[in-house]
């Protein structure tokens, strides 16, 4: 069996490739992954199923989009409708960011083909979070919440990133909160897709943002987030393996998914300059001594062997993650293993879990 995880072999097909030869592939088809890949399709997917989203307009003409743009009051979101590498998002204060944005994107095409439409809409306020359920096209299972930390600066300030930190569960999601979610966001989706002839199989991760008019959904993403996996991982008591099987036979609904009645997080240590221009090629060390310390994993991201040394060979390096009775516990864990590695010009966010702890009641 073969999981299909990364979203451009997933929007490249390689599901539907696998399946026309007989082979045993867990994950979306290609038709399927649009909702993530084309936010145009999500978009209009979201409409067409009254599924609560922030409201929006399409465009494939610079010139009518700013037009548009100098219309409305801001700040306004603009989204390149592919995939830009969790960077295809531009939150405009004012109509000359917008008008920067439109151009960079829509003339310029600083994300290629992906910035051949683009998404205007407005701006939302409020806590995000990520939702992850297992499908198998019919039935679904969703995992307990979690909460990622996109911005690289403590206090979520400065330039978006993919992602600095998880903790899972989130503290102030109730439980009634959750099964609004699921039975208003999930289900619906899944039936959305199913019925426009899109059935989706693998894992839908949509990201909401908790506003003071209920959740909305933000994005969805047709694969595992990237630091939440690391997280859920520490909390799955049920073998991986085992739901992907019962998904690729459509049995999940005969399987019993089970998570661990605790806490966990994961802080990821970056390279110096991400998610700007970062270098690589700096010697790891303290990896024996973190994961030494207890209920400690220490997942790799952006390494490599180089002379037989382990050595930083992207922006996000490692995710150091732990588990505790409570999210306190976790993330004291965490960071006291954070503080055995190190790497020039590392850098991690010394905040992750605190926001989520004061909202919580
Ligand atoms: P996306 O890739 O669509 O999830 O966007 C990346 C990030 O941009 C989100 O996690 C939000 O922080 C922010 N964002 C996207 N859309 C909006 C919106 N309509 N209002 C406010 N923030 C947004
Ligand atoms: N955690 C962000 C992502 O995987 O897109």
């Amino acid at each position: 069996m073969t999981l299909a995880i990364p979203d451009d072999p997933l929007s490249l097909g390689v599901v539907d490739e696998f399946q026309k030869v007989g082979l045993r592939i867990w994950g979306p088809t290609k038709k399927a992954t649009r909702i993530e890949s084309s936010k145009t399709f999500a978009k209009d997917f979201m409409r067409k199923h009254n599924l609560p989203t922030a409201k929006f307009k399409i465009f494939d003409n610079f010139g009518k989009a700013k037009e548009y743009a100098a219309l409305q009051s801001f700040p306004i979101v603009i989204k390149a409708s592919g995939l830009a590498l969790g960077k295809g998002v531009i939150i405009c204060q004012t109509l000359k960011e917008a008008s920067e944005a439109l151009e960079n994107i829509m003339v310029k095409k600083i994300f290629g083909e992906s910035g051949n439409e683009v998404v205007i809409e407005e701006f939302l306020t409020g806590p995000e979070i990520s939702i992850h359920a297992f499908t198998d096209g019919e039935n679904y299972s969703i995992f307990p919440t979690s909460q990622d930390h996109k911005k690289i600066g403590e206090g979520d300030t400065g330039p978006n990133t993919g992602g600095m930190g998880t903790i899972a569960p989130v503290p102030f999601v109730s439980n009634k909160l959750l099964r609004g979610i699921e039975k208003n966001i999930v289900a619906p989706t899944l039936k959305g897709m199913n019925a426009d002839g899109n059935s989706f199989s693998g894992l839908i991760y949509p990201g909401l943002i908790l506003t003071k008019d209920g959740p909305k959904i933000l994005e969805y993403n047709a694969r595992f987030g990237d630091p939440e996996t690391q997280t859920y991982m520490r909390l799955l008591d049920t073998d991986l393996l085992d739901i992907s099987d019962a998904c690729i036979d459509k049995k999940l609904n005969e399987i019993e998914i089970k998570w661990k009645n605790l806490s966990a997080c994961t802080v990821v240590l970056a390279s110096g300059g991400y998610p700007e221009n970062y270098e690589k090629g700096k010697i790891i060390s303290g990896i024996d001594e973190a994961e030494a310390e207890s209920d400690i994993v220490v997942f790799h991201a952006g390494t490599k062997i180089e002379n037989n040394n382990l050595v930083t060979n992207g922006g996000r390096v490692l995710g150091i993650s732990a588990m505790g009775n409570t999210l306190e516990e976790a993330l004291a864990k965490a960071y006291k293993a954070t503080k055995k590695i190190s790497f020039a010009g590392i850098q991690y966010r010394k905040d992750v879990g605190q926001k989520a702890l004061s909202f919580k009641k």
